[in-house]
């Protein structure tokens, strides 16, 4: 059905299966900005519409200021946290894929891990961190599970360690099975399906799922980037790509501070192919493409 956007007195309001008022919407994007970092300009309207409208229909909501009334009670001390966190699982865009921007996988195989494996490989047991911030299903963390164990041939020797974090709970329960549709391996090499996944059989055909010694590497924890955040240790690398994005310019600033702060000397940030670091911060030099290195 065809959105129609209706008059009453200054406010537009959409005439759909549920009234969406301009307060209501200036509210849930303030509520997305407080909770989230997340900035919901005017022209994601229609997406947080069409994002909401299951809530109310599950919930049996009359309308959208029935749905902004409850997340305020939510908000209250003591008040039922549930819709809040069925709110931002709701607003989150969690598009990703196995290697994407392959570039970045090239770059850990033939530039960064040669680096560390050099600076590293006398101690007993090195050390080496990664963290995945915004991992959403867990496709970006497998995948650099799988460059390391691909690269490092004796790393069974290292302390070798993923972090994978993110904010939306629901997609974190996807990532930790490991399971996906067949389909969404379709674009790696059958050398690599091969050797890192199980095809499901029986009641799981058509799903594959990522090999219990890739799977092992990856911790997840949800985490809001934009709260603190409880680690204690820094990174060797950090992956924090596509996330940025839906961020307004001062959490941006402040997220790749604390980066820096979180990764070790000459450590790597990685972020998604239009996340642009010009402007924003002085901590880092960029060494490839979206590629950035720590200043010490
Ligand atoms: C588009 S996905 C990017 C996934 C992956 N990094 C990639 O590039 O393929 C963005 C992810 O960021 C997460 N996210 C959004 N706001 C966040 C926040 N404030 N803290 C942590 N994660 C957040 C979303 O839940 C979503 O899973």
């Amino acid at each position: 059905m065809a959105l129609m956007a209706e008059t009453q007195g200054n406010q537009s309001s959409y005439k759909k299966e549920y009234l969406f008022t301009d307060k209501d919407f200036t509210y849930l994007s303030k509520l997305a900005g407080d909770l989230a970092g997340i900035s919901l300009s005017s022209g994601k309207r229609e997406l947080i519409y069409g994002r909401l409208v299951k809530r109310l229909r599950a919930l049996g909501l009359k309308d959208f200021k029935q749905y902004c009334a409850l997340l305020r009670a939510g908000e209250e001390e003591g008040g039922d946290k549930e819709e809040l966190t069925n709110f931002i699982n709701s607003i989150t865009t969690n598009v990703t894929s196995f290697f994407r921007e392959n570039h970045h996988f090239d770059f850990m195989a033939d530039t960064l891990l040669p680096e560390l494996i050099h600076e590293k490989s006398e101690e007993s047991r090195p050390r080496l961190r990664i963290w995945s911030a915004g991992c959403s299903s867990g496709k970006e963390p497998y995948s650099i599970a799988m460059v390391l164990k691909e690269c490092i041939p004796d790393i069974e020797r290292w302390d070798a360690k993923i972090l994978a974090t993110d904010l939306d709970s629901n997609i974190l329960d996807v990532a930790k099975t490991g399971v996906y549709p067949k389909d969404h391996v379709k674009e790696i090499s059958a050398e690599r399906r091969k050797r890192w996944f199980q095809m499901g059989r029986g009641l799981n055909e058509g799903t594959i799922k990522v090999s219990d010694d890739v799977k092992n590497m990856v911790a997840y924890r949800q985490l809001n980037l934009t709260e603190a955040w409880p680690m204690k240790g820094s990174f060797d690398i950090i992956f924090c790509r596509n996330v940025t994005i839906y961020f307004d310019r001062d959490t941006r600033v402040t997220l790749l501070d604390r980066f820096a702060e979180y990764l070790d000397d000459d450590g790597c940030l990685f972020v998604g192919h239009s996340e642009s670091l010009f402007g924003l911060t002085q901590r880092f030099n960029t060494v490839g493409r979206t590629i950035h290195r720590k200043i010490r």
